[in-house]
């Protein structure tokens, strides 16, 4: 019987010349030079390496290229047949760990070299416990959190076979259209930078050799989140330095923290997808920054660059994509069928193959996948669902939560509350609560408001109409109950919103509006003389300044997963006093989309003070109405970034420096007061944002730098201090950061919009 250990037995050569086939011209000599680049084995020991390299020396070509070729447990017996020729690396979405060692055990057994298989997923926001979708968990601001979050995820994957998730998506949006903005952090560079990070690091753990650590993925390499009118899969046009300054922050951060690997986009960026984009794969991404993990494509989306007008077929594709650098083939088979005559008819060479095969091996090396290839199939009951998960997922649900009117402090309410009555399409929807990508979580297992209410107030004391079966229903129905029943209820919740279905992938919407007939309830519900407190449950902001008026309360809840129920009901009831901050600045309307607080000004901004489209007199002849950039029917968002309000107040005040002016090497002490004036012991994300008042290129008028979530008592005070280091101020010109000197502002708030400031210089 083959084992693994058969590559573990002497080696037959030493650790190779490792060789990086920089610059591969178009058609080139196959006896040329091998081009040694010293930073190619920086980064790895010389056991791993003289490991990899004696794996590297026995295969064949074909065998190379089939490391290269990533297939879906779909493909059934074709799979098998593949893998038993030791024609694929790694295989996607096995979720059943008898089926996976199955299959492992053809690649370790009957294989020509027994190379192991990878088991990858897409264990976006938990496996079998769901997390609040990433959107959602972003407004925790809490990277720690973040990070348990993903540990807990990969705990449970791990149990079932997977080693590789295709997660952190990192992908900067400023377009709620797109359905895809549910899975990433928003829009803003600093934090998704931040909270990309921490779940790389809960993914991977402290060594990805532990069975229980994953790889981790940063996608959708780059500009995703850009595309044109929020459709999904659109072109983007983003300049280089947009690039740098915004989508590829989070990348950077990504692969500073260790990232195993990388997934290119399926958008083509001003006339050249992704895949195929040597500028950002190989240049900067490999070559800038030093980046020697493994690079996978997005779905087939090698050979949709043929859908895309960039190759004439899939030879030139592929020809492109390894030219780019990519290493792995997801599912479009372009590598494998066309690598070997690219080789013999001279347009790439053998050794570009041996980079992205060594790369491939060395994860596989740092999974210690030689090692142990199998994994333990006892674990799945005790991993899935365990209490302790159950526990977090709703702790991050209530840390997630926005609350985004309270009139009357009519939250939180308690044993002022008797009767309560319950209705709206998300009230008892297991499933629409868990969000977009959650395969492998069962809605049974969710807790629904409902539940949770029935739980906290006891059944009698609950009356639940939904009126709406789902969030697109238009049949308004059971109102007449709703009516009659409300003279004896002390409140009314409506749980509106959208179905799990309506954002992800490929799901996008030109209107923002709560779709069918949820505004028309919401506006019955107002005319009954109860309190109303809408709570949303949605993948993307919504357009819904009409419902939050006629709400005496509102609270957004971004698809909060398994315990969404409990976490929206103790935040009802004040057993959590709410301290989530929108990542996403909220629109009035889809017409100001794009709207984002880290704009540049314009050379005429406006001040607030024009006058609005009801204020222009019928008949004014034209005029100028002050030559200001702004919309004359939606001058304001509905909500800024980085808002969220508590039960506890927060007041602010003495914000001051400890210098006027720093140089590059300095560290900018910052101090304010922190006061909570009310009795209600609460938690504030404190926000700082900095504005480079001038520079070579223009800098936004506002940009986070800086989050910390600080608690304080029932009318307790705090002087807080931040240390600032002068070197996190810099921007990206070209391809050189640079700190400019010269004034800068600086803010310090509870979010983007209402803050205390102050300046400096940098000298
Ligand atoms: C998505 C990726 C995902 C991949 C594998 C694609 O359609 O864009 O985000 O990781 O499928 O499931």
């Amino acid at each position: 019987m083959k084992t693994s250990v058969k590559i573990l037995a002497p080696l037959l050569g030493l650790l190779s010349a490792s060789v990086f086939a920089h610059d591969v011209p178009q058609k080139i000599n196959n006896n040329s030079l091998k081009i040694i680049f010293p930073h190619e084995v920086s980064g790895h020991d010389n056991s791993s390496e003289s490991f990899v390299d004696s794996i590297l020396n026995k295969m064949t070509l074909d065998e190379k290229i089939g490391q290269l070729n990533q297939m879906h447990c779909e493909d059934g017996k074709l799979l098998e047949e593949y893998v038993r020729k030791g024609l694929v690396g790694s295989v996607m979405s096995i979720t059943n760990p008898k089926d996976f060692n199955k299959i492992q055990r053809i690649a370790i057994e009957e294989s020509p070299l027994g190379i192991p298989l990878i088991n990858a997923r897409d264990v976006i926001h938990g496996f079998k416990t769901i997390f609040p979708i990433p959107l959602g968990q972003a407004c925790s601001f809490d990277p720690n959190l973040i990070e348990q979050a993903a540990r807990i995820s990969v705990i449970e994957a791990s149990a079932a076979g997977i080693r590789w998730t295709f997660s952190p998506m990192v992908d900067i949006s400023q377009d709620p259209r797109w359905g895809r903005i549910a899975e990433g952090f928003g829009e803003d560079p600093y934090l998704a930078s931040i909270l990309g990070a921490s779940m790389v690091r809960g993914y991977q753990g402290k060594n990805l050799n532990n069975p229980t650590s994953i790889a981790a993925c940063a996608k959708h390499f780059a500009g995703y989140g850009a595309s044109e009118g929020g459709k999904d899969y659109n072109s983007t046009f983003i300049s280089p330095n947009r690039f740098r300054n915004l989508y590829l922050r989070p990348f950077h951060s990504c692969v500073d923290n260790g990232v195993a690997t990388m997934m290119t986009s399926f958008n083509d960026n001003d006339g050249v997808p992704s895949t195929g984009n040597k500028w950002l794969v190989k240049d900067v991404l490999r070559d800038e920054w030093g980046y020697d993990g493994v690079v996978v494509t997005d779905w087939n989306a090698i050979k949709e660059m043929v859908n895309h007008g960039y190759c004439e077929d899939e030879r030139s594709a592929a020809l492109k994509a390894i030219n780019a650098s990519v290493d792995i083939d997801m599912m479009s088979r372009a590598y494998i069928d066309n690598i070997k005559s690219l080789i013999s008819d001279g347009f790439i060479n053998e050794y570009q193959i041996d980079d992205a095969v060594k790369r491939i091996l060395r994860l596989k090396y740092s999974l210690g996948l030689f090692e142990s290839p199998y994994c333990d199939e006892t674990l799945v009951s005790t991993a899935f669902y365990a209490t302790d998960h159950i526990q977090k997922a709703q702790e991050l649900a209530e840390k997630s939560i926005v609350l985004l009117k309270n009139d009357s402090q009519i939250l939180p309410f308690g044993s002022n509350v008797n009767k309560i009555l319950v209705t709206g399409p998300l009230a008892d929807a297991p499933y629409e609560q868990l969000g977009t990508w959650i395969f492998d979580g069962d809605a049974q297992h969710s807790v629904t408001p409902l539940d949770a209410l029935k739980n906290e107030f006891g059944t009698d004391n609950i009356i639940y109409e939904p009126c709406l079966e789902y969030s697109r229903d238009n049949k308004l129905e059971g109102l007449n109950r709703i009516k009659k029943k409300s003279s004896e209820v002390d409140i009314i919740l409506a749980f509106v919103g959208e179905e799990s279905i309506l954002s992800g992938e490929a799901h996008s919407l030109a209107s923002l509006c709560l779709q069918g007939a949820q505004s028309q309830l919401i506006k019955e519900l107002s005319q009954l003389g109860k309190p109303v407190v809408a709570v949303f449950i949605a993948g993307r902001p919504l357009t819904i300044g009409n419902e939050i008026a006629l709400s005496s309360a509102a609270i957004y809840s971004f698809a909060p997963g398994t315990m969404g129920g409990p976490a929206i009901v103790n935040t009802l009831t004040g057993k959590n006093n709410p301290s989530g901050k929108l990542p996403i600045t909220f629109p009035i309307t889809v017409g100001q989309i794009p709207i984002y607080y880290n704009h540049n000004n314009t050379g005429r901004p406006s001040d607030g003070t024009e006058l609005k489209i009801n204020d222009i007199p019928v008949g004014t002849p034209q005029t100028s109405l002050g030559n200001k950039s702004y919309y004359l029917d939606s001058p304001e968002c509905l909500f800024p970034f980085g808002f969220g309000l508590s039960y506890s107040d927060f007041k602010y005040r003495d914000l001051c420096l400890d210098k006027n002016e720093y140089q590059l090497n300095d560290s900018i002490t910052l101090t304010f007061n922190l006061e909570n004036i009310t009795s209600v012991p609460g938690t504030e994300v404190v926000q700082v944002y900095i504005r480079d008042i001038h520079g070579s290129q223009i800098r936004p008028v506002k940009e986070l730098i800086h989050f910390e979530r600080i608690a304080l008592d029932a009318n307790d005070k705090k002087c807080v201090s931040f240390s600032i280091p002068v070197a996190k101020l810099g921007y990206w010109l070209g391809n050189k950061y640079v700190i400019e000197p010269g004034k800068f502002d600086i803010f310090v708030g509870g979010n983007s919009k209402d803050c205390l400031t102050t300046s400096f210089n940098i000298i």
